[in-house]
């Protein structure tokens, strides 16, 4: 059989033609001597309509399948110039590879997210799920494409770690010990060498500090793989599992830095408008109106950028009512993030230069000593979406940053190395690709970016 995708895309071999499809039927309607199927086999968005009529041996049986039967159906493919698709298939044959049942529980009418997400196994069946998860293969593909092309390394980091890459103590422990037998030492710590790797470890919460110590080898490298954080936030912008792209560029500061993002982040969006045209403007048209004409905008224009300073004036000169007060020093919150992106900017903004108090002990120290050479990017309806910084590189500061931070030299030995042989200005952000995901497809919710997601209390699957 053929795949539904090429009859598509080749239709004029095919036009005609007796051909032979397979696939599930999506909906059904009959009279009592000709009926309509819609199948789809996963290659295309669009469904594909075959006719079928009582000349059929077994039309008595066709005609009552069931939505989500597997079909295959062998007949002739023909143009439909008044009909909404350009072409259908006149069934000769229909056979049944695969019976569903009657209680398939995806019918046509429309679901909630929240139900689609109890059957998460079933979902990517429906339309939304079906463009989600191409969307999500695509840019995947987009962001290696980005980054090979422009002669970065991709660089495998460990899953499996000694270190806290962010220090901000949000990691997965990982251990082989049995949980009602733990061995302790004297002092009623928990004794680790026991364990399967003689240490404590976790799981990443960043490929961050390995890929640092690449890009001081191949000065241009990245990482995409899984990371996991145990915050203990029930947002629809957290998952406690979730893909990052870190890319580290050697011999390179934050303006650097800064434009790759903006680069990276236009190419991914393109790549995907001009690669799944259907699937957006599935998007455009019932998840989020106009996103294809914001995206678009997005790809043409400058994305902005202020200082952290500039943005607490901003919002300490805004009319808006926020939930936490603004004041220097702070964490910026996300209806303040929200506010500056949404509300001032009307797209995508850089916040550079942050208290060095609320941002991770690697950050480069500015001159003025109270702020680091951190960047977010702050886009409408997500809010952050990367992280990233030039990193400290001077072996004395870097020391002092982390004894000041109340964590261990010891533990970071190796990456404090990286400063004494070479240790060059380089810098690195990380880009969420669920929130990447969000803001492409105009989703609103990280859970549905994910094929079986995994956040606060939910791990069904
Ligand atoms: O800002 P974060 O914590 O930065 C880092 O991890 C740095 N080590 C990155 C770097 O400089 N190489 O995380 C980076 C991005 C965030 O901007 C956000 O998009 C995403 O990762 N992110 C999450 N996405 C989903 N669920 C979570 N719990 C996330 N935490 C961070
Ligand atoms: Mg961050």
């Amino acid at each position: 059989a053929i795949d539904i995708r090429d009859i598509f895309k080749e239709s004029e071999k095919y036009l005609n033609k007796e051909i032979e499809i397979e696939g599930w039927i999506r909906t059904l309607r009959s009279s009592k001597r000709f009926g309509f199927i819609e199948v789809n086999d996963g290659t295309f968005f669009a469904n594909l309509q075959v006719v079928f009529d009582e000349t059929l041996q077994n039309f008595p049986e066709v005609e009552k399948l069931p939505i989500s039967s597997a079909i295959s159906v062998k007949g002739t493919l023909v143009e439909t110039p008044e009909a909404k698709q350009p072409f259908e298939i006149q069934a000769k044959e229909i056979s049944l590879l695969a019976p569903s049942d009657r209680d398939y529980p995806l019918q046509k009418k429309r679901h909630t997210f929240e139900y689609l997400r109890t059957i998460a196994h079933l979902r990517p069946r429906g339309n939304t799920f079906n463009a989600v998860f191409r969307v999500r293969s695509l840019a995947a593909y987009a962001i290696h494409k980005f980054f090979q092309d422009r002669g970065f390394v991709y660089v495998h980091t460990p899953i499996i770690t000694g270190s806290d890459a962010e220090g901000a103590g949000e990691m997965f422990r990982v251990t082989t010990f049995d949980l009602t037998n733990v061995p302790l030492h004297e002092n009623n710590q928990v004794d680790y060498t026991e364990d399967f790797f003689g240490r404590e470890t976790n799981l990443t919460v960043s490929g961050q500090l390995e890929a640092e110590a690449y890009a001081l080898a191949f000065k241009r490298v990245y990482t995409f793989g899984p990371t996991f954080r145990a915050e203990n936030s029930n947002t629809p912008r957290h998952a406690a599992e979730f893909w990052m792209i870190e890319p580290e560029i050697a011999f390179a500061d934050l303006t650097d830095n800064r434009k790759l993002a903006e680069d990276m982040m236009k190419f991914l969006l393109s790549y995907v408008m001009e690669k799944a045209p259907e699937e957006m403007k599935f998007f455009n048209s019932f998840i989020d109106k106009g996103l294809i004409e914001r995206l678009e905008n997005i790809v043409n224009s400058d994305f902005e950028c202020i200082t952290y300073t500039e943005a607490i004036n901003l919002l300490q000169k805004s009319k808006e009512q926020f939930q936490f007060p603004v004041k220097w020093g702070m964490d910026l919150q996300t209806e303040h993030e929200r506010y500056i992106s949404e509300k001032v900017f009307k797209g995508p903004v850089f916040i550079i230069d942050y208290p060095k108090d609320i941002k991770a002990f690697y950050m480069r120290l500015n001159d003025d000593e109270n702020t680091v050479a951190a960047m977010d990017l702050l886009v409408p309806g997500v809010g952050e979406i990367i992280g990233g910084s030039q990193r400290e590189e001077r072996l004395d500061v870097l020391e002092k940053r982390i004894e000041e931070m109340g964590m261990k030299k010891d533990d970071y030995w190796w990456y404090l190395e990286l400063r004494k042989y070479g240790g060059v200005k380089h810098a690195g952000y990380g880009l969420g690709f669920e929130r990447a995901i969000m803001y492409m497809t105009g989703m609103s919710n990280i859970r549905d970016v994910i094929p079986f997601p995994r956040t606060v209390g939910s791990a069904e699957f």
